[in-house]
């Protein structure tokens, strides 16, 4: 099974080609990601507007490449796929018609894939992983700890009350004076830095839920900066070392009990454990991750960098997957700015 992925719902124009074999396995033929950073850099964040006519003038070229890349025709294909939400509408309009061309022109199913959904079953794509493992999302819009029972099937076991993880690092560095996007900025300063300098709040890390909350350390890391303004370069990365240290904290406490609830409900099942999104690609969290998973036994299945962002080839397998349980979608199914697993 061959499956095209268009993925557009925020600054990302992507498009990927995958295979899916019988048994399951898959291989990426070709993963062409076009980032619109430089366009949205200036704005300190992402403008709609600028991306969904950013979408429009580059889709074309870059299903041409990935569809070269991976030596395959429109006819080769067994389904396209693109994400229908959730995500920026403009910009999922233009993905999601695109494919519905593309798909009614060869007479191929069409698959309207959930981001979240794709990013859910992406570990999938790399690794051999079975039903139902645990999945921790967190990007610039989504910060959940999922139970990902099965294709379609995702249980909402945590999630953030306010600002996504992303957001607080986009937020932090803007805070800070650093680039956009904020997280790998914050993460190569506190390198440098002094985490103990600064005593930021760990929000939520007595509760018993599953829930984070980051608004408040954003607030924090604002007065932090207040008190010693004007900054120094030192400054700046002792703060991005105790926030990122407060961060780690709180993740390392609501996975452990994530993967004790897991190993509760599923006494005597593999653990299975990953995580994607953009912030999972952060060095040091990775750490957390992969450290907490060992202390209950479970395998954290680490997704290359370039799969934790957004990507084509996640939607591509996530339409697979689907196409392989006999879905498709119609093609007046229309793009959904919120639409939650
Ligand atoms: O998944 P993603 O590419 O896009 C969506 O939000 O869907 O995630 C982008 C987010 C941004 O907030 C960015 O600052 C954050 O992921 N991020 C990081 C790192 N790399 C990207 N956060 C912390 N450390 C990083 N190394
Ligand atoms: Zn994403």
């Amino acid at each position: 099974m061959i499956v095209l992925g268009i993925e557009t719902s925020c600054d990302e124009t992507a498009a990927a080609v995958v295979h899916r074999d019988a048994e399951g396995r898959g291989t990426i033929l070709s993963d062409v990601v076009w980032s619109q950073i430089e366009a949205h850099a200036a704005f300190g964040g992402v403008v709609p507007e600028i991306a969904a006519r950013a979408h429009v003038e580059a889709l074309d070229r870059i299903i041409g490449t990935a569809m070269a890349e991976a030596g395959v025709g429109f006819r080769d294909l067994s389904g396209i796929a693109a994400t229908a939400g959730p995500g920026l509408v403009g910009g999922l309009l233009v993905g999601l018609t695109t494919a519905k061309a593309i798909a009614a022109a060869s007479g191929k199913p069409l698959l309207a894939v959930n981001h979240l959904a794709a990013h859910a079953l992406t570990p999938r794509l790399v690794g051999e992983l079975a039903f139902p493992y645990l999945m921790f999302l967190v990007s610039g819009g989504h910060t959940q700890i999922l139970l990902v029972r099965d294709v379609g099937h995702y249980e909402r076991w945590g999630t953030t009350i306010d600002d996504a993880l992303g957001e607080a690092f986009d937020k932090t560095a803007k805070l800070l004076g650093l680039a956009y996007p904020g997280g790998p900025e914050v993460e190569k300063a506190a390198r440098q830095g002094d985490a103990k300098r600064f005593d930021l709040p760990r929000p939520l890390i007595d509760r018993p839920s599953l829930d984070f909350s980051f608004a408040g350390l954003k607030t924090a890391v604002r007065l932090a900066a207040k008190g010693v303004a004007p900054l120094t370069d030192q400054d700046v990365a002792d703060i991005c070392a105790a926030f990122q240290g407060a961060v780690a904290d709180v993740v390392r406490k609501k996975l452990t009990a994530a993967l004790k609830r897991f190993s509760e409900e599923f006494p005597g099942w593999p653990i299975g454990f990953a995580a994607a999104g953009g912030v999972a690609s952060n060095g040091v969290l990775r750490a957390v991750l992969t450290e907490v998973a060992e202390a209950a036994g479970a395998r954290f299945l680490a997704l290359p960098p370039k799969l934790c962002t957004d990507n084509g080839a996640m939607i591509a397998w996530a339409g697979a997957e689907r196409l392989s349980r006999g879905e498709s979608d119609s093609l007046d199914f229309a793009a959904r700015a919120r639409w939650p697993l």
